[in-house]
């Protein structure tokens, strides 16, 4: 299967992100406005198609010098398990060039990312919309 990567933002639907992200399951239903923002906001941003199809995408906050965050990773459940998730991570962490790379994962993903290197953090801490429901999801201590 022929996966090609692409960082041009301005030929992607945003209402085909969303959609992605939903279906994946990454998260709540989101706002494809949001979504844009989002992405727009981020410095690095990668995404992958199969031929004209939106499979999988990622980005990251990045000061461009020190410290980068990865966010909103997913793939197209048909089309996970083929390393697009790979791909997608190795070109943020190539492309990020800085010296400390965060993220943090959804339960039960610690060990796709620890293939690349991301160990646990003993001292980081998050502000959450809504602390009970993120210690019920593991999140947060
Ligand atoms: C997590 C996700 C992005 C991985 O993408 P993917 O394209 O399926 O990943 P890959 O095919 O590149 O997988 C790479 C390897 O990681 C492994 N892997 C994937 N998910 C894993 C998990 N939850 N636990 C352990 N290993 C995992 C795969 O088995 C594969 O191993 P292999 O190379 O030995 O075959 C994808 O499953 C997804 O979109 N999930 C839903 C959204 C999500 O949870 N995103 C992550 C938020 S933290």
């Amino acid at each position: 299967m022929e996966i090609s990567l692409s960082t041009d933002i301005d030929s992607i639907s945003w209402e085909e992100l969303a959609r992605l992200f939903e279906l994946a399951p990454l998260g709540k239903k989101r706002d494809p406005k949001k979504v844009e923002i989002a992405f727009r906001n981020s410095l690095l941003r990668v995404f992958a198609f199969h031929g004209e199809t939106l499979v999988g995408a990622g980005r990251a906050l990045s000061d461009g010098v020190w410290r980068a965050a990865i966010y909103d990773v997913a793939v197209l459940p048909k089309y996970q398990g083929k390393g697009i998730g790979s791909m997608i991570i190795r070109h943020l962490v190539d492309s990020a060039k800085v010296d400390v790379i965060m993220l943090y994962a959804v339960p039960g993903k610690s060990k796709f990312y620890e293939r690349f290197g991301f160990r646990k953090m003993a001292t980081a801490m998050a502000i959450t919309p809504n602390e009970d429901e993120a210690r019920k999801r593991g999140l947060i201590e």
